[in-house]
């Protein structure tokens, strides 16, 4: 297991690094989906629908990312569910702003640039 998901992670790192446009800004999806393989599915799994081994006995569930719908506005814009709002949650986690402590805060273990890959593989997580 372990296995089949460090090579999985290298191997979406370096198509991360063979796609990535020079003066790309916004995150690389391909990049971000090895840390989602990592330390999301369990809750979130793979497809984003909430159905990880652990996910699906949760009460609030995980967001079901292939709707796409987010509910929290981290940076208190007026609107919920931006880039901005999404790197937040997942970095300071769902109680930091009034949601499920389920969603723990992963800032201790992912960089910033980890935290934009991330949100832009949850994006296109999305049908
Ligand atoms: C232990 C289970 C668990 C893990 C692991 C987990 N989450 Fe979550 N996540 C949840 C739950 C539950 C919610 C819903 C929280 C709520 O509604 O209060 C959620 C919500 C979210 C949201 C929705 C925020 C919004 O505004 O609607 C995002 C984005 C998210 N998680 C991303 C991630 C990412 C990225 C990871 C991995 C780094 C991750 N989660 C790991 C359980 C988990």
């Amino acid at each position: 297991m372990f296995r089949f998901i460090s090579r999985f992670a290298l191997g979406a790192l370096a198509a991360g690094a063979f796609f990535a446009a020079p003066d790309a800004t916004a995150g690389d999806a391909a990049v971000g989906k090895g840390k989602y393989v990592m330390f999301c599915v369990t809750c979130h799994g793979l497809t984003g629908k909430g159905e990880g081994p652990l996910g699906a006995a949760l009460n609030p569930k995980p967001r079901d990312f292939s709707i796409g719908d987010f509910k929290f506005d981290a940076d208190k814009d007026g609107t919920p569910g931006t880039d901005a709002d999404l790197a937040l949650v997942i970095k300071n986690g769902g109680a930091a702003y009034g949601g499920s402590p389920m969603m723990a805060p992963w800032g201790a273990t992912l960089s910033d640039a980890d935290l934009e890959n991330v949100v832009a593989f949850v994006r296109s997580l999305k049908k």
